[in-house]
């Protein structure tokens, strides 16, 4: 089973989270696209979809299915996104994409956030993947210094600039044990907009695709 095919299977199982006639909420990248094309399938039960990126929602809308403006609903029933690193606490880091603040956004808005991800995602310790942090431009040179005093190696995203006009720095050397109170630290620097890490606000249910099968971890 090739990975794609694992990130396939969890999107297509997150379909029977998705209540009837809600409003979904739809994340960003290759395992959220899954998710989007079986939700297609079933656009006739749900209402529409509130999307965490430009490209989601030009996905979205190329099968059909109504995206409206979060600020348009009153309640979202369910998220689901992909992850660059889930551990078994269900803390991930996201925005490989660098749809993360959009992303953190539509999570805490959701009752309920589905992880849908292949069998590589899940780790013991979160910082193998570089943390995205999405920074305000002229605040670059700064963030990058505070990044260092915490303990990371930042690396400017060249030539990436997020649906919200800001950068990226990816934080390298990172072996994140507490990631609640780093993801709160990194949150302080003044020109940090948020970071990747989401646990906080943590995945409620992990849907794993494995070469056994979907695993399901809550
Ligand atoms: C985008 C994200 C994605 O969820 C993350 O990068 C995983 O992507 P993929 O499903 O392509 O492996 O956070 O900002």
């Amino acid at each position: 089973m090739t990975l794609d095919e694992m990130k396939r299977a969890a999107a297509r199982a997150a379909v029977a989270f998705v209540p009837d006639n809600c409003v979904v909420g739809v994340g960003t990248g290759s395992t959220a696209n899954h998710f989007i094309d079986a939700l297609a399938e079933i656009k006739g039960r749900i209402e529409g979809a509130v999307a965490s990126s430009e490209a989601s929602a030009a996905r979205l809308k190329s099968h059909g299915i109504p995206v409206f403006d979060l600020n348009a609903i009153d309640r979202l029933p369910i998220y689901v996104d992909g992850a660059d690193e889930i551990n078994h606490y269900l803390h991930a880091v996201k925005g490989g994409g660098a749809a993360l603040t959009r992303e953190k956004i539509v999570a805490a808005v959701a009752e309920q956030f589905i992880c849908i991800a292949d069998e590589t995602k899940l780790v013991d310790v979160l910082g193998k993947f570089p943390l995205p942090v999405e920074v305000i431009p002229m605040a670059r040179s700064h963030v990058a210094r505070q990044l260092v005093l915490l303990g990371g190696r930042p690396a400017y995203r060249e030539g990436v600039v997020t649906d919200n006009g800001n950068v990226i720095l990816d934080v390298h050397g990172l072996q994140i044990t507490e990631p609640g109170k780093l993801e709160g630290e990194i949150n302080q620097i003044v020109g940090v907009v948020t970071n990747g890490l989401f646990a906080q606000r943590r995945a409620d249910v992990l849907l794993l695709g494995t070469a056994s099968g979907v695993q399901t971890f809550r």
